[in-house]
């Protein structure tokens, strides 16, 4: 069992706010960084080793949950004909219209980076026949996405998501236990979150209600903004999302998508508020939430965060829905599905608010400290002893003086420095010192391991392996 120092839990630190910048501290094209400097792309970031504790935070929380809830991982591919993206996310969004990173490949072909994984994971399930398998098929997923958007805070234009799809299940419970796995990873991160959540029925009941909204916002012309207006012509469900002031107080006379739902999408969208309520969770029913995606039917929801945190909290952690079309529009059977995705850099910078920060790894117990070169010899030996013990070492093979080896030790708070001279090699002995009481020991280099588990054995949480 690996040896592990009690402090090891996640350590509440407050991180300074320069770290949450949108963009790493390189310098950017578009920012003029020094011409010297090799420069990174606008809206892309280098994670560093510094993050990679609240970045295995998550990663770690979302496969365990993945697995515990019998999703089977997927790994789809980052460029993909960008036609598949084309069909699948409308002509009229966003993503579409102005984000794709499409290009021409050295084989004439137009591919894109994918945007988004759900169409690929729809496109897989067709390849891959899946419809035999026994349904639903649960799949999950975590790697980059690309778009090219403008950047700020928690947008980048290469971010990370983690999704969940269930394939082959028309069932309102499957929605709804969708909804209850996002909370739970949420919950195991230790962040305050809520659902809104909406119903967008079907292409038909959507196409009846549509025309009420236009006909409505026709009224109003005058007053929307040039961008509003697009959206009426070009996507009009896209107006329900606007951030325009004016829109929004228009909205509130607006008619309502709720009721313009056939009787089985509000039967379907009934059923999983009653499971979501019966799970406890916190939701708001949010008549304006469409997504910016057009697969989408019946529910669509959001994770937001619950406590207000500024600006952090005006983006949606995750989101998702059923997208019972999809898997036909791509060529495939008729296949109901449902699924949700999560955007990783807005809840890692959502937990470094929260001053969460567990360390990368596990914080070393003893450091080696050698003298000379016959020493190295042996503490090269000795460092793999520890190591497969399961006792996390630290060393400086690249230092040379007692001084700088031990003032490293400090830094790093160990409990134990072995010390290994010229003398000690010859006389197959090894020092052990308390850093704390600074009390020093000369022990048989052989018994070594099994002293350090010994005397490591108040500090840390696990009993050691049998040594
Ligand atoms: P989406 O809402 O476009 O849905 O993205 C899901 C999450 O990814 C967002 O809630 C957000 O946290 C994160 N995200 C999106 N764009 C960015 C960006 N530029 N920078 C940082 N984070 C971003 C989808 O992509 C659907 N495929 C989700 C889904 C899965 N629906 C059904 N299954």
């Amino acid at each position: 069992m690996p040896f592990r120092k009690k402090s090891a839990a996640p350590k509440k630190v407050s991180v300074p706010e320069k770290e949450s910048a949108p963009v790493a501290a390189a310098p950017t094209e578009e920012e003029g960084g020094n011409s010297k400097n090799p420069e990174l792309l606008r809206g892309f970031r280098d994670i560093m080793p510094e993050e990679q504790g609240r970045w295995n935070l998550v990663r770690d929380t979302v496969r365990k949950l993945a697995e515990a809830y019998s999703f089977d991982r997927i790994d789809l591919p980052i460029l993909e004909r960008a036609d598949l993206f084309l069909r699948t996310l409308g002509k009229g969004t966003d993503v579409v219209e102005k984000e794709m990173y499409i290009f021409t490949d050295p084989s004439n072909r137009s591919v894109a980076l994918r945007p988004e994984a759900t169409a690929s994971a729809a496109r897989a399930y067709i390849n891959h026949g899946m419809l035999d398998r026994p349904q639903p098929v649960k799949l999950w997923y975590l790697g980059p996405m690309f778009r090219h958007d403008r950047p700020q805070a928690g947008r980048y234009r290469q971010f990370y998501q983690a999704g969940f799809e269930s394939f082959g299940a028309e069932e309102p419970i499957v929605d709804a236990q969708l909804v209850v796995i996002g909370m739970q990873i949420f919950k195991d991160l230790g962040l305050d979150v809520k659902v809104e959540i909406n119903s967008i029925g079907t292409a038909e009941c959507r196409k009846a209600y549509l025309a009420e909204l236009v006909a409505y916002f026709r009224t109003h012309r005058a007053k929307l903004s040039e961008d509003d207006k697009r959206r009426l012509q070009k996507n009009p469900l896209r107006i329900l999302d606007s951030k325009e002031e004016a829109t929004r107080e228009l909205l509130e006379g607006a008619p309502q998508i709720l009721n313009w739902l056939d009787e089985k999408s509000k039967e379907h969208f009934m059923k999983v508020l009653e499971f979501v309520e019966e799970m406890d969770i916190p939701y708001s029913l949010n008549p304006y939430l469409v997504r910016g995606l057009d697969y989408y039917t019946h529910t669509v929801f959001e994770f937001v965060l619950a406590e207000d945190q500024g600006e952090v909290a005006q983006s949606a952690l995750g989101g998702g829905g059923r997208y019972d079309g999809l898997v036909e529009v791509l060529g495939g059977r008729p296949t109901p599905a449902c699924g949700f995705a999560l955007g990783l850099e807005r809840i890692v910078r959502a937990l470094e608010a929260k001053g969460i920060n567990p360390p990368e790894h596990p914080a070393p117990l003893v450091f080696f400290a050698q003298l000379g070169d016959a020493a190295r010899r042996v503490g090269l030996k000795l460092y793999e002893e520890f190591r497969r013990s399961g006792i996390p070492v630290a060393e400086a093979f690249g230092k040379n003086a007692l001084k700088a080896q031990l003032e490293a030790a400090n830094r790093l708070n160990v409990p134990l420095t072995l010390i290994l001279g010229q003398k000690e090699v010859l006389d197959g002995t090894i020092i052990i010192r308390d850093m704390e009481s600074g009390a020093q020991e000369i022990v048989d280099v052989k018994k070594a391991v099994a002293l350090v588990a010994r005397k490591l054995q108040p500090v840390v949480l696990d009993k050691p392996a049998d040594l």
